[in-house]
């Protein structure tokens, strides 16, 4: 079997990747080594955690804000199995749409480890122990991450856990340690906090989502803390041990390292990042260098070391983001067919789905003091519009940030309700280089969240916010 591009990975790089090439009319081969396509972003990442974050979301507010608009409940009760099994619902339907995506497109999908045997030939593993080998023009390496482990804490996947495992608790727990105060920490730790679970975080730096804006962690950090979370920042976990039906967690002091945290919990998760996975691909097989930090090396084409081997997503730098990943997907399949497409990474947005959600995109205002530029700032509370009064959503903030000069935004940062999707006006905004008097200048409908944006815009602009 002969193929143009053999994509190795099927999660959002590989799968868009594998799309486009076939839109482009190459003969397209696809290997996943599990026995659903979708990889971490449908299987275990984006797709089952915003699944329960809803579920969650409903039964928080059927406990606490129901009853003020109106609406009574009675012997109100998580049913955890069945939020489980809506979830995994969820997750399948999703992974059969991109299995009808690849017959659609004439992809052909094989299962099992993809290993190189040189850079032309890829030996395909079977389950069963079974092999294959397919012949290809190019290849395109999208195997993406797994969770980073921390030394001195094993993770036994039971009382120890990572995301994955979180992802399919059978119960509530009563108490929960999570090691880092990252984005899987504040979602995860947000889906458990709202149904009861008493949530800690232990964090190494100073603040929680700290590669954001500041004030954005500020903000998360009081919303949740109204969850019940507690935090210890700048404490560093030296050991974590289960033993029965609890783990005994030990984090000391940065400050002052005499200092020890002794804390204990039903469950303990670990959320320190996650690292680039190549685990039995036979990169060296092929020739192809890594980076220091274990990423596959790759050019401003990203086409690794050797020519005709490209590589994408989450096992290359930058942004672990499924959204990074498939633009990455569309730009390889887009260079392999010989076009000349271009990614702006500045304007992937990143996005936090807790509530309020967080979501930015462009430079944080610690960013652009780094870099010594002329800029002004300005914000509007969520709780000054009348949509965010009537929906009872008054936490948050949009800060918008422009040049000092031009009035060029050169970052937006929300914390908010619907910031996911008000983000996406940021995009565009700053993809056709708006000011932000423009923005400000144009009708946003009332009442909507999206007001808050023209607002901040407005007292960037000129200090002149109409509603405050
Ligand atoms: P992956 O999705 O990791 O897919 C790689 C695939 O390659 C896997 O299926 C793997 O089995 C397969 N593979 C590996 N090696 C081989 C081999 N040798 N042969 C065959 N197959 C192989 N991102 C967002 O943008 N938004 C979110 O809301 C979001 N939520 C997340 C929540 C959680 C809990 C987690 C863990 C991650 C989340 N992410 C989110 C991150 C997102 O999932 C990743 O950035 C994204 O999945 C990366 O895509 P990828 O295609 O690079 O790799
Ligand atoms: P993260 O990088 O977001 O957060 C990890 C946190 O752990 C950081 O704050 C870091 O300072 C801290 N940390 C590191 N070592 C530590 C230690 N020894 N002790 C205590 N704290 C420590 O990584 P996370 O949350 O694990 O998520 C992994 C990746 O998955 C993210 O980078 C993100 O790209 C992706 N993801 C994206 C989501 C989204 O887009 N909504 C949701 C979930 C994950």
């Amino acid at each position: 079997m002969a193929y143009d591009v053999t994509v190795i990975g099927s999660g959002p790089g590989g799968y868009v990747a594998a799309i486009r090439a076939a839109q482009l009319g190459l003969k397209t081969a696809i290997i996943e080594k599990y026995d659903t396509l979708g990889g971490t972003c449908l299987n275990v990442g984006c797709i089952p955690s915003k699944a329960l974050l809803d579920s969650s979301e409903h039964y928080h507010n059927a406990a606490h804000t129901f009853a003020t608009h109106g609406i009574k409940l009675d012997k109100l009760k998580v049913d955890m199995p069945q939020m489980i099994k809506r979830k995994d619902e969820v997750v399948s339907q999703t992974c059969q749409g991109i299995d009808f995506l690849m017959k659609k497109n004439k992809i052909d999908v094989f299962k099992g480890l993809g290993s190189f045997i040189n850079k032309n030939k890829i030996k395909i593993t079977a389950k069963d122990g079974s092999t294959q080998e397919i012949e290809t023009q190019k290849v395109i390496i999208a195997t993406g991450s797994k969770p980073t482990p921390l030394p001195g804490v094993a993770i036994d996947k039971k009382r120890i856990i990572t995301s994955t495992e979180a992802l399919n608790l059978k119960e509530v727990p009563k108490t929960m340690v999570i090691i880092g105060a990252g984005v899987i920490a504040c979602e995860m730790g947000s889906v458990f906090a709202r149904l009861g679970t008493k949530v800690t975080m232990v964090e190494f730096l100073d603040s929680m989502i700290p590669s954001m804006d500041k004030t954005m962690g500020k903000e998360l950090q009081r919303a949740l803390k109204k969850l019940g979370m507690e935090f210890y920042f700048e404490h560093k976990v030296t050991s974590a041990a289960a033993k029965g039906n609890a783990v005994a967690v030990v984090a000391e002091s940065r400050k002052d390292p005499a200092k020890t945290v002794n804390l204990t919990a039903d469950y303990c998760m670990v959320a320190i990042g996650r690292s680039p996975y190549t685990e039995g691909l036979g990169l060296e097989n092929a020739g192809v260098a890594k980076d220091e930090r274990g990423r596959i090396q790759v050019d401003g084409h990203l086409q690794t070391n050797v020519p005709g081997i490209y590589a994408i997503g989450d096992v290359v730098k930058g942004a672990m983001l499924a959204h990074k990943a498939e633009e990455e997907g569309v730009f390889v399949a887009e260079t392999i067919a010989g076009q000349k497409p271009h990614i702006n990474y500045l304007l992937i947005p990143n996005v936090v789905y807790t509530w309020p959600e967080v979501a930015a995109v462009g430079y944080t205002e610690e960013e652009l003091k780094a870099q010594n530029k002329a800029y002004k700032a300005g914000s509007f509370p969520f709780k000054a519009l009348g949509r965010a009064r009537a929906s009872m959503d008054l936490d948050g903030v949009v800060k918008v940030l422009a040049d000092k000069v031009t009035d060029e935004i050169l970052g937006v940062h929300i914390i908010g309700p619907r910031a996911a999707d008000m983000i996406a006006e940021a995009v565009v905004a700053m993809e056709y280089r708006a000011s932000a008097e423009d923005i400000a200048r144009m009708s946003h409908a009332h009442p909507t969240f999206t007001e808050a944006m023209k607002e901040a815009c407005l007292a960037a602009t000129a200090n002149r916010a109409l509603h405050i």
